[in-house]
Formats: C-alpha cells, sequence, structure tokens
C-alpha cells in the first residue's frame, strides 16, 4: 500500500467547491472537542516529547470525527494542545489528505504523475471528472465524491492508479471508470 500522507497540491481556488455548495462554518464560531477527541489526543500528545509533535496525529483525529478540520476546530485544537493555529494550519495545509474545507462521503484520488499520466491517466481523470460532473477539489452535489488529484502514489507498475476508500485501484482505465464509482457508492 503506498504511503498516503504527501505534500499538499495547493489546489487552485477555482477548484475548490463552489459557494453554497457546503455549509461552511464561519471563521467566528466556536466549536468543543469532543471526549472521545480530546483522549485520542491526549494519547497522541503522550507519545511525543513537544505538542507540535502530535499536530498531524491530533489533525487527523479531529478529521475521522468530523469529516474535515475547519477553522472553528483548527482553534478548539490549539487552545488544548498549546499550539498555535498558524502552525497547525500549516501543517494541515502541507498535507494533501487533511482536509481545510467539507468533503464528500467518498474522496477520490487519481494519480495526476507522469508514469499515470503516459498510461493514460489523463483521460481516466477526465472521464472521472466528465462522470461526477466536476472539477478537481469539487464535491459532487449529493456529497458522494470529492476528486482530488495527487502526484504519484507509489504504484506506477499498475498505472494509472486511484486511491479512494483506502484501496488502491489499478490498471484503470475509461471503461473501468463506471463499474468503480458504483462499487464506491455511485448511484445509477
Ligand atoms: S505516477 Fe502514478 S503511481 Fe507513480
Amino acid at each position: 500500500m503506498p504511503q498516503l500522507i504527501t505534500p499538499d497540491l495547493h489546489i487552485k481556488p477555482e477548484h475548490k467547491s463552489k459557494p453554497g455548495q457546503h455549509p461552511i462554518i464561519p471563521t467566528n464560531e466556536t466549536v468543543e472537542l469532543s471526549e472521545s477527541e480530546i483522549k485520542q489526543i491526549d494519547d497522541a500528545l503522550h507519545h511525543v516529547p513537544f505538542p507540535s509533535g502530535a499536530s498531524i496525529d491530533a489533525l487527523k483525529i479531529i478529521q475521522q470525527h468530523r469529516g474535515w478540520v475547519s477553522d472553528a476546530c483548527l482553534k478548539a485544537l490549539s487552545a488544548h494542545m498549546k499550539v498555535s493555529t498558524a502552525d497547525l494550519d500549516g501543517v494541515a495545509t502541507f498535507y494533501n489528505l487533511i482536509f481545510r474545507q467539507p468533503v464528500g462521503k467518498v474522496v477520490l484520488h487519481p494519480c495526476d504523475g507522469i508514469s499515470c499520466d503516459l498510461m493514460g491517466g489523463k483521460k481516466v481523470r477526465k472521464c472521472l471528472s466528465k462522470k461526477l460532473g466536476i472539477g478537481d477539489g469539487q464535491t459532487t452535489k449529493d456529497n458522494q465524491f470529492t476528486l482530488i488529484p495527487l502526484p504519484c502514489l507509489g504504484a506506477c507498475d499498475k498505472a494509472p492508479v486511484m486511491i479512494a476508500s483506502e484501496k488502491l485501484f489499478e490498471l484503470m482505465d475509461e471503461n473501468s471508470v463506471p463499474d468503480i464509482l458504483e462499487e464506491l457508492g455511485a448511484k445509477k
């Protein structure tokens, strides 16, 4: 299984979800961490010499519970960990798999690395985009899928590939896309 955490692609603003598509929490809203979140975060903190060392684990815990990491959650996490929101935001921005905006139930990560592109990855990504009616960084209206291409997923010998729901889809082509989307919960 390839390493899932990779440097951020800095998805362009025009590729982000359309305004009004998601109920984005205003930055001045506050949230409280749940008991379960606090317990898991404290456990992560016990394993590192400095609180900032647990930043990525803490962000992942928030995301596991809430699906994404809002500004309000970042503030709550900052207060609990005694790590600045700027530092936490920097970590969250660096890692592609920490979502700072709402995402669908299934996040599709087709590879846009050179090996996959040479083996037809561009066509696969175009097909995904067309079938779902969304561009990179966007979420379908039914909130089922978000499309976020990632660079080389470390499976070039199986190109083109895509990761979704913790599964690696290999040797994809345009014909395999409908079945894969159906397996991942697309409505017929
Ligand atoms: S370029 Fe796609 S897995 Fe390496």
